[in-house]
C-alpha cells in the first residue's frame, strides 16, 4: 500500500452522498475556473509552434518564465496532439496538432542570459543519506504501462512531481493515476491507463535500467533541467544514446526556466530551441544594512513586517529544510499569538504604514475597541488580517502540500514557508514578497576524502535572482534578501552541476549494469571530475560490486543494482541476508529511508527524550530505530487511533512511521521474491540477537567505520577525517571505541548521524579488500579496477 493509498482511505469513510453532490458541483466550477486560467498561460499562446517544431525536430530545448505553463501544460499539449497514444508508428504527430492560427508566442531564438542555475535538492536534504532519495525507484512490482507510448515528464524533485501531477488530473478531470499519474520511489501512482507520467528523474534512470531504449515512451520530458541534478545529467547522457537508437520513434523535450539553451542544443544533434515569453513584473529587491547572525529570526521578522506594513499579497519564505521550517512556524505562530491582538491584525493605524518600520503594533492600541479600529484601518490600505502559515517540503503529506496553492480566504494573508522547491519547480499563486534567507542545504562530495555530505550553504547569485522573481509574477513585487548587497556581489554566479560535487556510486553502479563499462568515457555534458568515478569504481570494487577487471559481479554488483537503495545499504541487505538477520536489516533501511522519524521539539526536550528511553539501544541508533519500528509494528494494524496515539506519546511523526512500513513491505517483496527484479533471498529473522544486525551494517556501513580519539571526538577510518557523534545519538552517553555511521552534516562541526557500535576486529573480516590488506594486495586490486577503467578508454 502506498502513502497515497492512506491518504485517500481517510476522507472516503467520512463522505455522505448529500456532500458528494456538492462536492461534484464544486469540483465542475473549480475545473471550469481552471480552464480559464491555464488558457491565459503564456505556454498555451505557443501551443501550435511548439507542436509544429517538435513534428520536425527530434529534440526541444524549451525556455520559459516560471509560471508560464511548461510542467502543467506542455505534456497536455503533447498528449492532444497524439505524442502519448498509440496507434502509428511514426512520431505520432500524423493526426495534426490543433490547426488553427499560429500564435507566435514562442520563437527559435535561445533563451538569452540563461546560466545553469544549480540548487541543491531541498528534498533529498530531508532524507538520511544513503538510503534515501539519492536512487530513486519503486520496489519490484511497479505497475505496467499499456502499449509504450507514455510521456513521461521527469521533476528533480518528488513533491513537484506528485504536486503538479495531482495538479494536471484536475485539470483534465481524471483522477490521479488514471491518465496522469506519478512515480517516486516506493510510490507509483499510475496504472495502465497513464499516459502522462510525472516522475523523479532518478526514477527514470531506474527504468532505464530494465528497459534500455525507454521504450515504453513516445516522449520523454526532461524538466527543470537547468538545476542540473546528477540523475538528469545522466539521462541527458543515456538519451542522447536512445535517439540515436530510436530515431523517429522518439522525441525528447528539455525544459528549464533558466537554462543556457544554446548548451544543451549543442548537446544533442539537431535540437532546436524555442523561448515561451513569461510575464514578469518588477520586483524591488531591498538588502539588510547589516550581515544577519540568525537567518531564522530575520526570516521571521522580515515576515512579520511584512503582514503588517504591506498591502494584500502572499509572502514565500524561502528556508533550507523541514526541520527549519517546523520551527519557523512555531515561532511565527507564537510571535503571532503574543503580538496585542490589534497588532495581529495587521499594523496599528498609522504606526504601521510607514513601509519599512519595525512598528511592533507600537500604536498602543488596545483591547477590542482598539483591534477593530486598526482592522478597519487596515482594511482601508487593502491589509489582510490574518496570517495563516503554511509549510511546504518534501515530506509533508500531499492534502497540506496542496493547501498552499488554494487562494487565501477574504481578509487573510498567506506565509509559505517552504525549501527551495518554490525556487523554480512549482509556482504559488498569489505571491508578492520573498523572503529569500540567502540559503540552501546542498549535497558536497570531498573526491579526495570520498566523503559525501549535506550542509547549509549560501544560494548562488542566480538562485537569489530566482527566488527574487517568485514576487513579480502577478503584479510588481518585493523581495527581502536578508544579507547585505556586498554579501551578494560575493556570491557565485551559479552552481555547477551536481554531478561535478556528488557521490558516484550509486550512479556508475547503474551505468555499469547497463553494460556501460567505460564509465569515463561516458558522453557527460559537463563531465564529473576523474578522481570522483576513481573513488566510486574503487568503492564498488570493495563492496564486491566490481570485479578486479572493473566488471559487474553477479552475486553482488547485479543485485545491487537492482536495489532501490543506495549500494552500501544494498550491501548491507545482501550481508543480513547472509547472517540471517533479513527481516531486521529491511527494518533499518526502511527506517532509515523514512524522513524525520523522531520529532524533538527544541522546548520539549526533556519530554522527548524520556519518551524515547523504552526504544533506546545502547548498541545504536540503527537498533534504537529498529525498536521503534518493532513497536509500531506490534500495534493493531486496522487501528489510525492507536497508531495515532501512541506516536504522539512516544513523539513519534506517524507519516515517517507509515512511510517506513510502506517501504518495509516492498523492499520484504524485492528481496524475497524467486524472478527478477526480485532478490530471492532468504528472509531471517534474528531475534533479540543483536550481533548479525551490527555485522550486517558493518559490511556495507565499512567506509564509514570510525574509532574513537582520546578527545572524544572520533576519526573516519578510511579517510582519517575527525567527526563528532551527533548530538541525538543513542551513543553520545557511552561512546563504544569503534562504530559505523549512515552519514556526515556540516555545521559548526561535522557530525556523524545515525551511528551503531560495532568491534574493531569485524572490519577486515567482512570487508578484507577494504581493511585487511589495505598496505598490499587489495590496494593492488583498487588500482586495477580504475586502470582497467582507464585502459576500457
Ligand atoms: O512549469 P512552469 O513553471 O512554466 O509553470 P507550471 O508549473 O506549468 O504552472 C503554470 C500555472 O499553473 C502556475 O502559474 C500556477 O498558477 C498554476 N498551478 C497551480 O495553480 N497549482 C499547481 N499545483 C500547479 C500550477
Ligand atoms: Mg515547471
Amino acid at each position: 500500500m502506498t502513502d497515497n493509498d492512506y491518504e485517500n482511505q481517510r476522507p472516503k469513510k467520512q463522505r455522505r452522498s448529500g456532500d458528494l453532490r456538492e462536492n461534484d458541483a464544486a469540483a465542475a466550477e473549480r475545473r471550469r475556473r481552471i480552464d480559464a486560467e491555464r488558457r491565459q498561460l503564456p505556454a498555451w499562446a505557443a501551443r501550435d509552434k511548439l507542436l509544429a517544431l517538435l513534428q520536425q525536430h527530434r529534440t526541444l530545448v524549451l525556455v520559459g518564465e516560471t509560471g508560464s505553463g511548461k510542467t502543467t501544460q506542455i505534456p497536455q499539449f503533447l498528449l492532444s496532439a497524439k505524442f502519448g497514444r498509440g496507434g502509428s508508428g511514426k512520431g505520432g504527430l500524423a493526426n495534426g496538432s490543433a490547426g488553427g492560427t499560429s500564435h507566435g508566442g514562442a520563437s527559435n531564438s535561445p533563451g538569452q542570459g540563461g546560466t545553469p542555475d544549480e540548487a541543491g535538492d531541498g528534498d533529498a536534504a530531508a532524507g538520511p543519506g544513503p538510503g534515501s532519495a539519492r536512487t530513486a525507484a519503486t520496489a519490484a512490482g511497479g505497475r505496467g504501462h499499456g502499449g509504450g507510448h507514455c510521456i513521461a515528464v521527469t521533476q528533480p524533485r518528488r513533491v513537484a512531481a506528485m504536486t503538479v501531477a495531482r495538479r494536471v488530473a484536475e485539470e483534465m478531470g481524471t483522477k490521479i493515476g488514471q491518465q496522469v499519474g506519478y512515480a517516486i520511489r516506493f510510490e507509483d501512482v499510475t496504472s495502465p491507463a497513464t499516459r502522462i507520467k510525472y516522475m523523479t528523474d532518478g526514477l527514470l534512470l531506474r527504468e532505464a535500467l530494465v528497459d534500455p531504449l525507454l521504450s515504453r515512451y513516445r516522449v520523454v520530458i526532461i524538466d527543470e533541467a537547468h538545476e542540473r541534478t546528477v540523475h538528469t545529467d545522466v539521462l541527458l547522457g543515456l538519451i542522447k544514446g536512445v535517439q540515436a537508437r530510436r530515431g523517429d520513434d522518439f522525441r525528447l523535450v528539455v525544459m528549464s526556466a533558466t537554462l543556457d539553451a544554446a548548451r544543451f542544443v549543442d548537446y544533442f544533434p539537431g535540437a532546436v530551441a524555442a523561448l515561451v515569453r513569461g510575464r514578469q513584473f518588477p520586483v524591488q529587491v531591498l538588502y539588510t544594512a547589516r550581515p544577519e547572525d540568525n537567518y531564522l529570526d530575520a526570516a521571521i521578522n522580515a515576515t512579520l513586517q511584512v503582514h503588517q506594513d504591506e498591502p494584500e499579497g502572499d509572502v514565500l519564505v524561502f528556508l533550507t529544510g523541514q526541520d527549519e521550517i517546523d520551527s519557523a512556524e512555531r515561532l511565527l505562530k507564537d510571535r503571532l499569538s503574543s503580538l496585542p491582538a490589534a497588532a495581529r491584525m495587521a499594523g496599528v493605524g498609522g504606526a504601521a504604514e510607514l513601509p519599512g518600520e519595525e512598528g511592533e503594533g507600537g500604536g498602543g492600541a488596545e483591547g477590542e475597541g482598539g483591534a477593530a479600529a486598526a482592522a478597519a484601518a487596515a482594511a482601508a490600505v487593502g491589509r489582510p488580517r490574518e496570517l495563516l502559515v503554511l509549510p511546504i517540503y518534501a515530506a509533508l503529506p500531499p492534502e497540506q502540500q496542496m493547501k498552499v496553492f488554494e487562494p487565501a480566504p477574504p481578509g487573510t494573508r498567506k506565509a509559505i514557508l517552504a525549501t527551495n522547491i518554490a525556487e523554480t519547480s512549482i509556482t504559488i499563486p498569489g505571491v508578492r514578497y520573498v523572503v529569500d534567507t540567502g540559503h540552501v542545504k546542498s549535497r558536497d562530495y570531498n573526491a579526495k576524502l570520498g566523503l559525501e555530505s549535506l550542509a547549509v550553504v549560501p544560494v548562488s547569485q542566480a538562485q537569489a535572482r530566482q527566488r527574487s522573481g517568485r514576487a513579480g509574477r502577478e503584479g510588481p513585487g518585493k523581495a527581502y534578501r536578508l544579507y547585505t548587497e556586498s554579501d551578494f556581489s560575493q556570491l557565485a554566479a551559479t552552481t555547477p552541476p551536481e554531478i561535478t560535487r556528488c557521490n558516484l556510486a550509486s550512479v556508475v553502479l547503474q551505468l555499469k549494469a547497463m553494460g556501460i563499462d567505460d564509465v569515463l568515457g561516458f558522453d557527460f555534458m559537463d563531465p564529473p571530475p576523474r578522481t570522483a568515478i576513481l573513488r566510486s569504481l574503487e568503492l564498488l570494487f570493495a563492496l564486491g560490486a566490481l570485479d578486479t577487471s572493473g566488471k559487474l559481479t553477479e552475486e553482488v554488483g547485479l543485485r545491487l543494482s537492482r536495489l532501490p537503495v543506495d549500494p552500501m545499504f544494498g550491501r548491507v541487505l545482501l550481508a543480513a541476508a547472509g547472517l540471517g538477520c533479513g527481516v531486521e536489516a529491511l527494518a533499518v533501511v526502511a527506517m532509515v529511508s523514512a524522513d524525520n522519524v523522531f520529532h524533538t521539539p527544541r522546548q520539549k526536550e526533556a519530554e522527548w527524550r524520556a519518551a524515547r528511553i523504552k526504544f533506546l539501544s545502547r548498541e545504536g541508533d540503527h537498533l534504537t530505530l529498529l525498536n521503534v519500528f518493532r513497536g509500531f509494528m506490534e500495534l493493531p494494524k486496522e487501528s489510525n487511533k492507536a497508531r495515532t496515539s501512541w506516536c504522539s506519546d512516544n513523539f513519534i511523526n506517524i507519516r515517517a512511521m507509515r512511510k517506513a512500513e510502506d517501504i518495509y513491505t516492498q523492499l520484504v517483496r524485492f528481496m524475497g521474491h524467486p524472478s527478477p527484479p526480485g532478490l530471492g533471498l532468504p528472509l531471517a529473522t534474528c531475534g533479540d540477537e543483536t550481533t548479525p544486525l551490527r555485522r550486517a551494517l558493518t559490511a556495507g556501513l565499512f567506509p564509514h567505520a570510525a574509532r574513537l580519539q582520546p578527545d572524544g571526538s572520533y576519526r573516519v577510518i578510511a579517510t582519517g577525517r575527525q567527526v563528532f557523534l551527533h548530538p541525538t545519538s543513542v551513543l553520545l552517553e557511552r561512546k563504544p571505541d569503534c562504530l559505523v555511521f549512515n552519514e556526515l552534516m556540516h555545521t559548526s562541526r561535522t557530525y556523524a548521524r545515525d551511528a551503531t557500535a560495532i568491534e574493531a576486529r569485524w572490519l577486515p573480516e567482512l570487508a578484507p579488500a577494504f581493511f585487511a590488506a589495505k598496505a598490499s594486495a587489495a590496494t593492488a586490486g583498487v588500482s586495477a579496477v580504475a586502470a582497467g577503467a582507464a585502459a576500457a578508454r
